[in-house]
């Protein structure tokens, strides 16, 4: 195995009423004034943020408000969120919400604590922040797995990246699957998709050799697929949600990649089309990964093989390996038709191929998989999704 390092300082609070019983002792380590980060308002509407007012209140916290903060967060969503940390004097972050509000707040609480812009001191001098306000993150939706590691990813409006950034830590997350309840159900199989996405790009990372962390990985995808299976015939199914929910954190908490360069390249190309076309992360995702794995699985026929028999189930009698390797591929393209997740760039009203065009040339390229691309193929790749 690669040599690795692995720590991993959140600390998780899994469960019904997760925050309830667990957030007093959490705030009581916490200065007095306190940011309340959330997006868009699903908070109000399902009560989420009447019982963590009720909690803050009850710690004797004073509450700073931070709100709006859009799916794919902006980095002046990211400088608001700053400003009002500092003319507040924030002691602590607390993010509630999906993954867009965890990582605005992740980099909030680095840019909030320095003169310097995070954006040039990681992207030009390739430094990266030592200090951070300290955060904790309510889930509200899962699927991103954000509130287990430092990386944000964020949309620069004015130089047109939506790029990973890395910020803090959170020190606890509260993860109660019944607060995913109320996330509708386009956004719980994005999301799950995503979870399932992150599993992929780990696994087919170096080495190609199986080893614990891939088998892990093989125990998290399948999981990912019958529980999203499970969701979309009974939305209603608790037991379901809080598998993904776990799921999604496990893709992320960093046990997968041990070991591993994780590969990403879809993740890349996805991040560039949210740059110019905002479109949900999940769904592009879907529409990417079966037209990139038909492009590269030749050159890791026996890891897409594997993937075929492990997670797929299909069975390998009378077949080649890359007959094999390529039904795994094929399993996964009817999995995405069959949770209901578009399937073409058409679909989510993508059709600009001049455009397309600027995603290919500004995606960042990994060397990761099996095959490294080059900006054409990202190009063909991105024509074939249309
Ligand atoms: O904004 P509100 O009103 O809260 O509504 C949100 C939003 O419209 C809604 N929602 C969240 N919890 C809800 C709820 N609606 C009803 N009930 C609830 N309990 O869901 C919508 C989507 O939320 P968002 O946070 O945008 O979704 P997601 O969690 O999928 O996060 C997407 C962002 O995370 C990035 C993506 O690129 C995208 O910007 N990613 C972050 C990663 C990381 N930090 O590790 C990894 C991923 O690969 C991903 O790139
Ligand atoms: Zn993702």
């Amino acid at each position: 195995m690669n040599e690795f390092t692995f720590s991993y300082p959140t600390k998780v609070y899994f469960g019904k009423n997760a925050a309830a019983k667990n957030l007093p002792q959490e705030l009581a380590k916490a200065g007095k004034n306190v940011m309340l980060a959330y997006g868009g308002g699903s908070i109000k509407r399902n009560g989420i943020y009447d019982e963590i007012t009720e909690i803050l209140k009850n710690a004797g916290k004073t509450i700073i408000e931070f709100s709006g903060i859009m799916s794919n967060p902006t980095y002046a969503k990211v400088q608001e969120g700053a400003q009002i940390a500092r003319d507040n004097k924030v002691d602590f972050i607390l993010a509630v919400g999906g993954g867009s509000v965890s990582d605005c707040c992740k980099i909030v609480a680095v840019q909030a604590v320095t003169e310097e812009d995070i954006w040039e001191m990681e992207f030009t001098e390739h430094k990266f922040p030592a200090k951070a306000l300290p955060m904790g993150v309510v889930v509200t939706a899962s699927g991103t797995g954000s509130e287990q590691n430092n990386g944000a990813v964020i949309t620069n409006e004015e130089k047109n990246i939506k790029a990973g950034v890395l910020g803090a830590y959170a020190d606890f997350a509260m993860l109660d699957p019944e607060y995913t309840m109320s996330v509708p159900m386009k956004q719980v199989i994005s999301g799950a998709f995503d979870t399932l996405s992150h599993a992929m790009e780990t696994y087919f990372g170096k080495p190609q050799q199986t080893f614990i962390s891939d088998e892990i990985s093989e125990a998290v995808m399948r999981n990912t697929i019958r529980n999203i299976r499970k969701v979309v015939k009974n939305p209603e199914d608790v037991f379901a949600r809080s598998e993904l929910m776990w799921d999604s954190a496990m893709a992320e908490n960093g046990i997968l990649k041990i070991g591993k360069v994780t590969d990403f390249q879809a993740h890349q190309i996805e991040h560039q089309l949210g740059a110019y076309t905002d479109c949900n992360h999940g769904q592009g995702l879907a529409v990417i990964h079966p037209v990139l794995y038909r492009h590269i699985y030749t050159e890791g026929v026996e890891k897409f093989a594997r993937f075929a028999k492990e997670v797929w189930g299909i069975s390998e009698e009378n077949k080649t390996q890359k007959e094999l390797a390529l039904a795994g591929v094929e399993a996964l393209a009817d999995f995405i038709k069959e949770i209901g997740l578009p399937t073409t760039l058409k679909e989510m009203g993508i059709t600009d191929k001049e455009m397309l065009r600027k995603v290919a040339e500004s995606s960042n390229i990994t060397a990761g998989c099996c095959k490294k691309l080059n900006a054409d193929e990202i190009y063909e790749i991105l024509i074939e999704c249309l």
